[in-house]
């Protein structure tokens, strides 16, 4: 029987829980102004891995698109996303910083893309980020994706599995160690033993499955709901508690749902005291 490389101990040293608090302290967020902040504690987290999952077309891409622009855009910072999809175009980018009044030139420039070839580009990607560019956010797009296309058949699941979770387990100690919020984006599948009356973000699996839930802080699963209307829900949190925020799609981006409209007699109320605003009030 083969033996067990003996592999010597690292320095093990004890902090006590105040220097650790003394550490988060130090640990930045970054507000999006989007109705995602509301679901993890007001803004992305330095070292801090999300995962979006859900069905084709809801809206994951547009979320993770957003995120880039508002970190690239207001924050400034540099932003590194991985497009697995292909589906990554500059003039969405623009169009989403132009709505939102930032500068199209610095969020361009603030967002590098690469698409990886294969699932051995993705695993690589960690090794290919300049660290002198101190990036402040990775998205991931697609993250199955790679390995989905490879590795087919029930007989590949163990290897494709130990790939997957070799590299998450890479990511998350990267993002804690360079201090980088991570996103990934991941597309589901319905468990075939669910039954019916589970809430669908149960019903519903990320692929990858349960490889995926220890490497990740924070996961939020995406669904369209009535009239244009998405909603993300945190489902399983390391650190917040469970919530959902509705949201749309729109040239912003993503964006909160509109107010409902006045019914018509509202509108004509309120036409009736504008009309008798005094002169002097009004702004021409
Ligand atoms: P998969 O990657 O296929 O799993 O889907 P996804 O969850 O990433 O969906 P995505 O974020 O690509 O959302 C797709 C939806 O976004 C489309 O059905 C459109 O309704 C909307 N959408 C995409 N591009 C635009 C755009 O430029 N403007 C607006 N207003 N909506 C858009
Ligand atoms: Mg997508």
């Amino acid at each position: 029987m083969s033996k067990k490389k003996k592999v010597e101990p690292t320095i093990l040293t004890f902090k006590t829980a105040y220097d650790l608090m003394q550490e988060r302290q130090e640990i930045k967020r970054y507000p999006t102004g989007t109705p995602i902040d509301e679901l993890i504690g007001g803004g992305i987290e330095e070292g801090e891995v999300v995962e979006f999952y859900g069905e084709y077309g809801s809206g994951k891409t547009q979320i993770a698109k957003t995120l880039a622009v508002m970190v690239a855009g207001i924050h400034n910072q540099h932003v590194f996303f991985v497009d697995c999809e292909e589906t990554f175009k500059p003039e969405r980018i623009v169009q989403i910083a132009k709505n939102r009044g930032l500068d199209i030139d610095q969020t361009l420039k603030n967002i590098h893309v690469l698409i990886p070839v294969t699932s051995t580009d993705l695993m690589a990607v960690l090794d290919n980020i300049p660290p002198e560019k101190q990036p402040k956010l990775l998205i991931i797009d697609g993250l199955t994706t790679p390995f989905r296309v490879e590795y087919i058949g029930r007989e590949t699941l163990t290897e494709r599995q130990g790939y997957l979770r070799k590299f998450l387990y890479d990511l998350k100690k990267w993002a804690k160690k360079t201090r980088t919020a991570v996103i990934v984006t991941n597309q589901v599948y319905a468990d075939p033993s669910a039954t019916p009356f589970l809430a669908l973000e149960y019903r519903e699996l990320a692929v990858g499955g349960h490889t995926l839930y220890h490497a990740i802080d924070s996961r939020i699963f995406v669904r369209k709901g009535q009239g244009g209307t998405r909603i993300a829900k945190l489902v399983d949190s390391s650190c917040y508690p469970p919530a959902e925020r509705p949201f749309r799609i729109t040239d912003k981006g993503i964006e909160p749902p509109q107010e409902p409209k006045k019914d018509k007699k509202e509108d004509v109320a309120s036409a009736t005291e504008q009309h008798d605003t005094p002169t002097e009030n009004r702004m021409n």
